[in-house]
């Protein structure tokens, strides 16, 4: 385990005032660019599944870097994936929850019959930081009747993230 949390952290790269003056943005990119850190990605995430999760029947990633990581996984797990997507990108009928992120305001949305009452839901994005995100897709799932088992994270930027988030469990591979 320690071998690929190494290799995942050595691809993770940090722009100081990339968006916003003061804003440490870590690019996840190279860790796409290398396949070994890419499955050590997924291993990772899949071993916590299994471990923790082995009743999950869907993942949801949000758009757009969760989306680099979630179909991996469940693929490996033979479950579905389900997008959460910005405002205005996804067609049909939607449910939305707006949100604030270090540097901006959004809305997220998700199709009504992506995820269907009384299913297991484990959602996957590249960070958790001030937690804003990922508490608008716990409440859209929760909208939806569905139950968020957990949030499964590359790295975690701030520890108060997570206390956004309640009771629901926070899985990270890195935390800076
Ligand atoms: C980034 C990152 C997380 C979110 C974390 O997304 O990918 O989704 O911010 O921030 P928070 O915990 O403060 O909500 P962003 O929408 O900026 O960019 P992306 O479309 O490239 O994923
Ligand atoms: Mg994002």
């Amino acid at each position: 385990m320690a071998g690929k949390l190494d290799l995942i952290s050595k691809c993770i790269r940090t722009f100081p005032d990339f968006h916003t003056k003061g804003i440490p943005f870590k690019d996840i990119f190279p860790v796409l660019k290398d396949p070994k850190a890419l499955a050590a990605v997924t291993d990772l995430f899949e071993e916590q599944v299994r471990r923790a999760y082995p009743q999950v029947d869907l993942i949801v990633g949000l758009d757009a870097r969760g989306f680099l990581f979630g179909p991996l996984l469940a693929q490996r797990l033979g479950v579905g994936f389900a997008p959460i997507r910005k405002k205005g990108k996804l067609p049909g009928p939607t449910l939305s929850v707006a949100y604030s992120l270090e540097y901006a305001k959004a809305e997220a949305e998700m199709q009504e019959d992506a995820v269907s009452a009384g299913k297991k839901v484990l959602i996957v994005d590249d960070l958790l930081a001030t937690g804003g995100t990922l508490y608008a897709a716990c409440e859209l799932i929760k909208r939806q009747k569905a139950e968020v088992l957990g949030c499964l994270v590359v790295e975690l930027k701030y520890l108060n993230g997570s206390e956004k988030l309640q009771s629901t469990p926070v899985f990270s591979l890195i935390q800076y």
